[in-house]
């Protein structure tokens, strides 16, 4: 038998040898990102600095400037420029900005396998941190002039607050479509990845709007199914690095339970509700919601819709013809859906 330690371990190789493969052919440019994002959170003030080389030292997966780079190479010869350097450090400052910001909104202690900024630090300093590293990402593209990737960086900023939002209108109101959903997801998660995909074309390729345009869908698709697999893994209790089974808790409805509850009857579309509503704290009822949403296939529906944008960021990507950084974005797309963390 296995101890939880090797298992541990093992799930880790697994993940590093396939992100390595990814990284393979954008080695330098990631090893000299993180010597730029480390140096674009610097500050004078004392406390900052200490939380933002806490930030700095508990980094995550780092996918979002891989799409940067692993985009730019792939339509623009494989050149890259420092316009793309700065998209990528935009980038991964404001998504950082916004995990620092859902923490404290979903009231989650765990982050990236350790505390988050909201645990140790509590809300008003996560939420000043959280505004600087959104404002310090923005002004790296103002001081440099790359106003074609601040408009994209922009909209993508715009969106993640309003899908936040509506995330929350519905977990107040409960009355959340598989629909509304896409929409929440699209705009909370998937608009930031199109980002990364759109500007890394457009930092090489800014006159063409075209393929701009597709890169960006290429990343819109694949952030759906990216997102859905974050919600799948709320309802499973692997070593992820953050809480699971929260999403009950905070009253958020994601596709496995919208799925069981357009398959209920009445009767048990009423209990699944009053569970969500009134017993959302109660943790051996979180725990019957999550079965009964597997019990009626709730995982295996939200499975079949994350493939189908798999699909369709696949077809995309066949349209570019063969090159090192199709191959890695080919593996990337399929890591999205397959990863264990
Ligand atoms: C987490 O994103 C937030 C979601 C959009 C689900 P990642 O899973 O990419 O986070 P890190 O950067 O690797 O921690
Ligand atoms: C995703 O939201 C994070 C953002 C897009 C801001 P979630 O609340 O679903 O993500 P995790 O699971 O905490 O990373
Ligand atoms: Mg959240
Ligand atoms: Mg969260």
């Amino acid at each position: 038998m296995e101890t939880v330690y090797q298992q541990k371990s093992r799930i880790f190789d697994f993940v590093m040898n396939i992100v390595q493969q990814i990284q393979s052919p954008i080695k330098t440019e990631m090893e000299l990102f993180e010597k730029k994002f480390h140096k674009s959170m610097t500050t004078k003030v004392a406390l900052l600095n200490r939380i933002t080389y806490y930030i700095v030292n508990r980094k995550g997966k780092q996918m979002r400037p891989m799409f940067v780079f692993l985009v730019a190479k792939m339509v623009g010869e494989g050149e890259v420029n420092e316009r793309t350097y700065r998209g990528a450090s935009v980038i991964e400052l404001i998504h950082t900005a916004t995990l620092v910001h859902d923490d404290v909104v979903d009231d989650s202690n765990k982050r990236r396998g350790f505390f988050s900024l909201n645990a140790l630090w509590k809300n008003k300093i996560a939420v000043l941190v959280g505004d600087y590293l959104l404002a310090k990402g923005l002004l790296l593209s103002i001081d440099n002039g790359d106003f074609d990737l601040l408009r994209i960086i922009s909209v993508a900023v715009r969106e993640m607050s309003e899908g936040e939002l509506l995330q929350i209108e519905k977990a107040r109101r409960l009355d959340i479509t598989e629909e509304i959903y896409y929409e929440i997801i699209r705009q909370k998660t998937a608009t930031l990845i199109a980002a990364c995909c759109g500007l890394g074309a457009a930092s090489v390729q800014p006159d063409n709007a075209e393929l701009i345009e597709k890169m960006r869908k290429f990343g819109e698709v694949i952030g759906m199914a990216f997102q859905i697999k974050d919600d799948l893994f709320d309802y499973t209790d692997g070593p992820i690095g953050k809480p699971t089974g929260i999403d009950i808790k905070e009253k958020k409805m994601t596709l496995p339970l919208i799925y069981a509850l357009n398959t209920s009857d009445a009767k048990e579309r009423k209990w699944l509700i009053n569970s969500v509503k009134n017993h959302n704290e109660d943790k051996r009822r979180v725990k019957e919601v999550i079965a009964f949403v597997k019990e009626k296939g709730g995982l295996e529906y939200a499975t079949t819709k994350m493939i189908a944008y798999q699909q369709e960021a696949l077809q995309i990507l066949n349209q570019f013809p063969e090159s090192p950084y199709k191959d890695s974005l080919v593996t990337m797309v399929n890591y999205v859906i397959e990863r264990k963390k």
